[in-house]
């Protein structure tokens, strides 16, 4: 039996007169155990599948499951399976942390939860603020409290909703640290990020989602292979040559050209030269998710989770 499976999920919503198709029949599975990355540009649908999935929205057709239980004809059952952290902060600002926490509990009628919920604290860094009103937090601190509260009834899903948004460096490490941990044990985590390099550390696959549809789906290990490119990485003040800045990515001063071979970046490099391009920083690595994740996303076509595209760094 699978933790997740979304079968043809379609969600339309009525945008002043005009239908918005956010969703456009979405079929996945998540086998149990498996750490799932779920990625998309803003707008692709991640958070209105997550919604479906929690009972929180409902589907205009198809079917979700949660350890098979139908989302919305076996709620209480489905609803059990499953932790989500949502991407807004939403919380009683009058109760204390521990206080939001035992509520929680019994909201999922789990009596005498004190010490696993003391192991929450703990592992979420939220010791010393137990006993703070929830108003009284950072906005950093708040989200790890949605953690805590999605995982306090020990849900064998769990379903976070871009948990790191907002969260310092230390913490991202802390949660990974304890979601990894988790998932070692045996629970199946749903994520969406829009960091990419925490997907490629964490996720076992990752499904892409574009304008409601998925565009691919893969083992990150097969999407990481499917571009053997070579980028060179290097940061300058000045213009570059028209042809390289169409296909470069570009941050601020830092530049990246995808190159097939040393031969290219050769050729790269006299391109650079020759328009008095003064370079620092020359860096040579392979392609990582953030690369193979644009070139899908800037590609045309979009496939069916049997037939998932596969990337192709444009060079
Ligand atoms: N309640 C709503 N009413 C109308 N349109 C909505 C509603 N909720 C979401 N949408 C639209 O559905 C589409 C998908 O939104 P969704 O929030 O699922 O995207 P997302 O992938 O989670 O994006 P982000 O990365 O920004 O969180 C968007 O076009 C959005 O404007
Ligand atoms: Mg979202």
């Amino acid at each position: 039996m699978s933790a997740i499976t979304f079968q043809n999920v379609t969600k339309t919503y009525d945008a002043g007169g005009r239908t918005l198709h956010a969703l456009k029949g979405v079929s996945f599975d998540i086998p149990q155990g498996e750490f799932f990355g779920l990625l998309g540009p803003n707008g692709a649908g991640k958070t209105t599948l997550i919604s479906i999935l929690a009972g929180l929205s409902r589907a205009s057709g198809g079917q979700a499951l949660v350890h098979g239980h139908d989302v919305r004809r076996d709620y209480q059952a489905a609803r059990r399976a499953l932790g989500v952290v949502p991407q807004e902060l939403v919380f009683d600002p009058f109760f204390s942390v521990r206080e939001t926490l035992r509520i929680q509990s019994g909201y999922f009628g789990v009596r005498r939860n004190d010490d696993w919920i003391d192991e929450l604290l703990d592992n979420l860094g939220l010791l010393d603020k137990a006993d703070a009103n929830m108003r009284q937090l950072s906005g950093g601190m708040k989200r790890r409290v949605l953690v805590a509260q999605a995982l306090v009834h020990k849900p064998p899903v769990i379903v976070l909703d871009e948990p790191t948004a907002g969260v310092d460096v230390e913490l991202r490490q802390t949660l990974w640290h304890f979601i990894a941990r988790l998932n070692r044990e045996g629970h199946t985590v749903l994520l969406t990020t829009h960091y990419l390099e925490e997907a490629e550390a964490l996720c076992h696959r990752i499904g892409m989602l574009k304008q409601g549809e998925l565009v691919a789906l893969e083992r990150t290990s097969t999407l990481l292979a499917s571009t053997a490119h070579t980028m060179l990485r290097f940061k300058t003040d000045d213009a570059l040559p028209l042809v390289l800045a169409a296909r470069a990515r570009i941050t601020g001063r830092v530049v990246q050209i995808a190159a097939h071979d040393a031969t290219e970046v050769e050729q790269l490099l006299a391109e650079l030269r020759q328009a008095q391009c003064r370079i620092e920083d020359l860096e040579i690595g392979r392609a990582d998710l953030e690369d193979v994740f644009l070139a899908i996303m800037q590609g045309q076509g979009s496939a069916s989770a049997r037939s998932p595209v596969t990337a192709e760094v444009p060079a």
